[in-house]
């Protein structure tokens, strides 16, 4: 067997295993889990607005940021499958912590207009939040 052989075979090995072990990174990454958890809070927030319990959805806001937080220190599978590192996942990482973070301020602004009964302002911020969603996943969602 020529050494040429026995590299490109250990070379075809190293790539099955690469990428089920990414694909493994992503059903059931933390970051996937922390965005269900999101979403079913998010409904949770949604049917409290429309109850008229806006403390009870404040805090549903409050839970929804910490979830936020800690997505941030995630990284998409996206990330992985595009096999970005160095500097170009450095840049990449830094604009999916950017969009995070513009998501934070939308809900720290909509807690804030919970606790004032703003509803106005309440309706407004919720659209925002769906804009960040699909810019959030039309920029760093793949689908895994
Ligand atoms: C604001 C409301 C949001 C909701 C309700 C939401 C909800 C979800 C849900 C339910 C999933 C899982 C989809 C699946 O399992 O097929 C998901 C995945 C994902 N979301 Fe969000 N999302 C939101 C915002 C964002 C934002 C702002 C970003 C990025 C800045 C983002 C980035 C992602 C990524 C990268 C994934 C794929 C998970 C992975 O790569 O491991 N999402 N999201």
């Amino acid at each position: 067997m020529s050494k040429r052989f026995l590299l490109t075979s250990f070379l075809a090995v190293l790539a099955f295993t690469g990428s089920s072990l990414a694909q493994a990174g992503c059903d059931g990454s933390p970051l996937q889990g922390y965005m269900h958890h999101i979403r079913d809070e998010l409904r949770t927030v949604g049917s409290d607005i429309k109850s008229g319990d806006t403390q009870a959805a404040a805090e549903g806001v409050n839970k929804i940021i910490t979830l936020f937080k800690k997505s941030r220190e995630e990284t998409p599978y996206l990330f992985i499958e595009e096999n970005l590192q160095g500097a170009e996942l450095a840049k990449k990482e830094k604009a999916f912590q950017g969009v995070i973070d513009d998501t934070i301020g939308v809900f720290e602004s909509l807690e804030t207009a919970l606790k004032a009964n703003d509803m106005a302002q309440v309706k407004t911020l919720m659209g925002k939040v769906g804009q960040e969603r699909k810019i959030g996943h039309s920029s760093f969602k793949t689908s895994c």
